[in-house]
């Protein structure tokens, strides 16, 4: 039999609401309430409180179907199976049954509800860490076997596999046990007892079928117990759809294989793996689109920018015609209502379309003058060195001109000359960590000096980082600050030169809070309650126990170690004396107090 996603997506829900289970409505991908994730990447992830006690569940047995955005497998996407953007299927037992009760739902599902032969199915579990204090889960081995799976097919995994946790930083966790579906001979070895068990191509995962959640991970790496234990399972439905009906990809499941074809026709020359990234990212775009995320140079919107520029570059690779772009992405948004895999819409078609174009014009502009510049580099021979472009170019390139490295790459092969990889990699680290160095130093540290002039600009640079936010929106940040007795010198992201009339804005709005006459408040509080509280600050790095949360009015709250004036009166006029470029996506304000 072939299955479509509906029915999946139906056996899966009607299975797990037979067996007491709770149907919870599911969330956004862009997460409310919680600055540690910039995409939901489990579904899990919204009810995470409910695993510590925090929140109370809707019912101690949950289901539902969640959209998942996992780009730390951007590079993998173009294999069989991996997505930037998948819809999973989840099940939960909160402080309810535990591993029992979970395998034995899963192999019931498998084996009766999707009908797959049990020596079909290998499950992976949690072999334990001695260094960590993690047991070995020796009692879901002894539940697999008692439901039927042979011994051969059950294999024990280090921490790194086999124990799920959200990410690097604090919450809940435990050890997890997987099944994977034997796709057979053509797809590589078969497992032998204690050999390499291959998890890319022959063997595929298509359920996490129990986190088991009953551990605690603090931000020092060390597990405490929760309160209660907890189930949390997942499984991604494009894997069950390509599995199921025993196809070789996602690519020939019905969330593609029309598009696929499509764009295999309508290019000069087509390549399997940039055919396929170029339908997966602009399916992963359309749902980043429609959460009310635009492109922009930083966090979530810098991913969508990443996912589209690198469709557009594909689309050149494959030698498309230009308003494949938009027909692509037109077509994505037809299949997903047609196989009712659309999110709930907060754009008409059109909407999304234009701003897939807004953003399509855009890199055009950015290669065209990209194109200029490197031509002007490479006609230079002083520029060339052993055959190499010079590397300090190659990422100027990047830095300034936004030209993404492949594209250089790309051109420097037709001019034949080459370019340094490692060398524009080390670049690259080395300006990342100059900016969070930069940015910690903000947060952490205060003021270079602590001249009472410094001081008052001090407190206005807070003022114009709130009012920035405001006037330009909230995908605006800080990415650097330099105070100085004489004059404030703030860079944020955003993408444009700001108008003169924005700029007036900023200015009154700022002159207008200072004329409040408001307190500056300071407190001192946990990391997570500033996080809560709204407060801004750098969340993915360490703080101490306490931070101090400077607060003016209900205008701005940072993190910020200060110090700050007592009450805006003291600040006499803003005044902004220049709006620039700093780099690449990032704008420069200079401004004084008179
Ligand atoms: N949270 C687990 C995972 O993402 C189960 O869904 O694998």
């Amino acid at each position: 039999m072939k299955y479509t996603s509906k029915q999946i997506i139906d056996t899966f829900l009607n299975f797990f609401k037979a067996n007491g289970h709770t149907q919870i409505k599911n969330s956004s991908i862009v997460p409310e309430n919680d600055p540690t994730l910039l995409f939901i990447n489990a579904g899990m992830a919204p009810i995470k409180k409910c695993f510590t006690g925090e929140e109370e569940p809707v019912s101690k047995r949950m289901c539902n179907i969640q959209t998942c955005i996992r780009t730390n497998d951007i590079e993998s996407v173009g294999d069989r199976h991996h997505l930037t953007s998948f819809n999973m299927l989840g099940s939960w037992s909160i402080g309810d049954y535990f591993k029992e009760g979970a395998i034995k739902y899963a192999f019931t599902l498998l084996t009766e509800g999707f009908k797959i032969p049990k020596e079909k199915l290998y499950a992976t579990v949690f072999c334990g860490d001695e260094e960590l204090g993690l047991p070995a889960d020796e009692e879901s081995i002894g539940y697999w076997e008692s439901v039927g799976i042979d011994p051969s097919h059950i294999i024990k995994l280090p921490f790194e596999d086999n124990f799920w946790r959200m990410g690097d930083g604090e919450g809940p966790c435990g050890p997890c046990t997987e099944v994977f579906y034997d796709t057979g001979d053509e797809h590589g070895e078969s497992y032998e007892k204690s050999g390499v068990f291959d998890t890319k191509k022959r063997y595929l995962e298509i359920w996490n079928a129990g986190v088991f959640m009953e551990y605690y991970q603090n931000l020092d790496k060390t597990y405490s117990k929760l309160k209660f234990k907890s189930v949390d399972t997942g499984s991604g439905l494009e894997r069950l759809l390509l599995t199921l009906n025993g196809l070789e990809s996602v690519y020939d499941t019905e969330i593609f294989v029309d598009i696929m074809n499509y764009l295999r026709e309508n290019s000069a020359k087509p390549n399997e793996r940039s055919l396929r990234i170029i339908c997966e990212h602009i399916r992963t775009s359309v749902v980043i689109l429609n959460a009310k995320v635009d492109p922009s140079n930083v966090k979530a919107g810098y991913i969508l920018r990443r996912l589209m520029r690198r469709a557009l570059r594909h689309l050149r690779t494959i030698d498309a015609n230009d308003d494949m772009f938009i027909i692509i992405a037109g077509k994505t948004i037809d299949n997903m209502n047609n196989t009712g895999l659309n999110p709930d819409w907060n754009f008409t078609k059109e909407e999304l379309l234009d701003k897939f174009k807004i953003e399509q014009d855009k890199f055009s502009k950015m290669l065209s003058q990209g194109l200029k510049v490197f031509n002007e580099y490479i006609l230079d021979k002083s520029n060339i060195v052993d055959g190499y472009l010079k590397e300090e170019l190659v990422f100027k390139l990047y830095d300034t001109f936004g030209f993404p490295f492949e594209i250089t790459q790309e051109l420097a092969e037709e001019a034949n000359i080459k370019v340094n990889e490692a060398k524009f990699n080390e670049l690259l680290e080395h300006h990342k960590e100059e900016s969070r160095g930069a940015n910690l130093a903000v947060f952490k540290s205060g003021l270079a000096d602590h001249d009472p002039n410094t001081i008052k600009l001090h407190t206005a640079t807070h003022l114009l980082h709130a009012t920035l936010r405001k006037i330009l929106g909230n995908d605006v940040h800080q990415m650097g600050s330099n105070i100085t007795p004489e004059r404030l010198r703030f860079d944020f992201n955003f993408p444009r030169k700001l108008t003169d009339e924005e700029l007036r804005e900023i200015e009154n709005m700022v002159n207008d809070v200072i004329s409040q006459s408001i307190n500056v408040v300071r407190e001192e509080m946990s990391p997570e309650q500033a996080k809560a509280s709204g407060a801004l600050g750098l969340f993915d790095n360490k703080y101490g126990d306490k931070v101090s949360v400077y607060t003016i009015g209900d205008f701005s709250k940072e993190i910020c170690s200060g110090p700050h004036v007592a009450n805006t009166s003291e600040l006499g006029q803003f005044k902004i004396k220049k709006e620039e470029s700093s780099s690449a996506g990032v704008r420069r304000i200079k401004a004084i107090l008179v």
